[in-house]
C-alpha cells in the first residue's frame, strides 16, 4: 500500500532539496502518492490564499507532511507559513536531533543531543501592536496545558529512548512569571520520572556551557524562542544548517521539515545541501513504521558522507545537490552493511 504523505517543496531551495528527497524516498521500493502543495507568496500568486485550503484539506487527510522551506517577509508581510501550520494543527513538539555525520570535521565528533522546543506559543503568538508611535509592545504567552504537554513530550521521548538527563533552558530569573510557570510545570512532569535526572540551566549560560562542552547535556527541553535560537547554535557542532532535521509533533497530524530557511543566496544554482531534509524523511519513515528503509537511506547517506568525493559545497565538496542525491541512491543500490546506531 502507497503512503500518502502531504509534500510542501516550499521555495528558495526548498524545490531542489525536495526533489532530492523525494528520489531518494523512492528509490527505497516503497510506495508514495505525493499531494504537492505550494506555500506563501507562491500559493498567493495561484490561490490568493498563503496556506490554501486545499494543503490544509490534505494535512488533515493524510496526516503527514514532508516540507521544504519557506520564505517568511522580514518586518512586515504575511505571518510564517511555517509558524502558522504549527499553531493550525497543534503542531506542539518541534523534535530537532543534533548527531554527527561521519567525517565531518568539527570541533566535537560526538554530538548526541536531542532538542525538544515548545513549537504553540512563547513570543511566537505574533501579538504584537504600537501603543503608541515609537513604543511596540510583543506578548509572550506560556500556559499551564502547553508547558506540561512539551515536558511529557521529552520525558516520555527519554524514557523510550533510554536517554538519562534533561534539562529546561528558560530566563526565570528575570521572566519570573513565564518562564516560572514553564519551569513549575516541567518540575511536576520530572516527579513521575525518577530514573531520569532532572536539572535547570538558565538560556544565556546554556549558550556558553554548550559551546564549551556539548557533552554534558542530553535532552534539551525549552520554550519557542529559546528553540529556534538554541538548535541554529547546535547545528554548528555537526556541520551547519544544511545537517540538521526536525519533526513537528501533533497528537493528530506531524509535518517533517529541516532546520534550515529558504537560502536565497544559494537558491537555483543546484548547491544545497539536501541532507537536513533527507534526515527529516528518515524521522518521517521511523514515523510511519518503515524502519528498515530509513536504515537502508541512514546507511547510504553515512557512506557517501565516508567517501567524501560527493559531498556538497557547506561541507567541503564540490558536488550538486542532485549528484549527492544520486550517490545516495548509488549507495542504497549496492547495499552497504552498516552497524545500527
Ligand atoms: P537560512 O537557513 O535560509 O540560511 C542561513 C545560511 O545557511 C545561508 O548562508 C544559507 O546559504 C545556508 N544554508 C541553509 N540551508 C542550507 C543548505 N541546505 N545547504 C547549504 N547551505 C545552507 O536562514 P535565513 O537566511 O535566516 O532565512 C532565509 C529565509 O528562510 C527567511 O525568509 C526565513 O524566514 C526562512 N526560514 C524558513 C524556515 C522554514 O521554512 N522552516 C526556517 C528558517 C528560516
Amino acid at each position: 500500500m502507497a503512503h500518502k504523505i502531504t509534500l510542501i517543496p516550499g521555495d528558495g531551495i526548498g524545490p531542489e532539496v525536495s526533489r532530492a528527497t523525494v528520489r531518494i524516498l523512492e528509490a527505497t521500493g516503497l510506495k508514495f502518492e505525493w499531494e504537492t502543495f505550494a506555500a506563501g507568496a507562491e500559493a498567493f500568486e495561484k490561490y490568493h490564499e498563503y496556506i490554501p485550503k486545499e494543503l490544509s484539506e490534505s494535512i488533515e487527510r493524510t496526516r503527514v507532511g514532508l516540507k521544504g522551506p519557506v520564505t517568511t517577509p522580514v518586518g512586515g508581510g504575511f505571518a510564517s507559513i511555517n509558524v502558522t501550520l504549527r499553531k493550525q494543527f497543534e503542531l506542539y513538539a518541534n523534535f530537532r536531533p543534533i548527531r554527527n555525520l561521519p567525517h565531518i570535521p568539527t570541533r566535537y565528533p560526538q554530538v548526541d543531543l536531542i532538542i525538544v522546543r515548545e513549537n504553540t506559543e512563547s513570543l511566537y503568538s505574533g501579538i504584537e501592536h504600537e501603543v503608541v508611535p515609537g513604543v511596540v509592545e510583543s506578548i509572550k504567552i506560556i500556559t499551564e496545558k502547553a508547558s506540561t504537554r512539551i515536558a511529557k513530550f521529552a520525558f516520555e521521548y527519554a524514557r523510550k529512548n533510554q536517554r538519562k538527563k534533561i534539562h529546561a533552558i528558560h530566563k526565570a530569573n528575570i521572566m519570573k512569571l513565564s518562564d516560572g510557570l514553564f519551569l513549575r510545570c516541567c518540575r511536576d512532569v520530572a516527579k513521575g520520572f525518577p530514573e531520569i535526572t532532572y536539572a535547570e540551566h538558565i538560556v544565556d549560560n546554556t549558550c556558553m556551557q554548550l559551546v564549551m562542552n556539548p557533552y554534558q547535556y542530553d535532552v534539551l527541553v525549552m520554550e519557542n524562542l529559546y528553540g529556534d535560537i538554541i538548535s541554529d547554535l547546535c547545528a554548528a557542532f555537526i556541520g551547519g544548517l544544511g545537517l540538521v532535521p526536525s519533526a513537528n509533533i501533533g497528537d493528530h497530524c506531524s509535518i517533517f521539515e529541516a532546520v534550515h530557511g529558504s537560502a536565497p543566496d544559494i537558491a537555483g544554482k543546484n548547491i544545497a545541501n539536501p541532507t537536513a531534509l533527507i534526515r527529516c524523511s528518515l524521522l518521517m519513515l521511523r514515523h510511519l513504521g518503515e524502519f528498515e528503509a530509513a536504515t537502508k537511506i541512514r546507511n547510504a547517506l553515512e557512506k557517501v558522507y565516508r567517501d567524501r568525493d560527493k559531498l556538497t559545497k557547506d561541507v567541503g565538496g564540490k558536488a550538486g545537490t542532485s549528484e549527492f542525491a544520486d550517490s545516495v541512491i548509488g549507495a542504497m543500490e549496492t547495499g552497504v552493511a552498516q552497524p545500527a546506531s
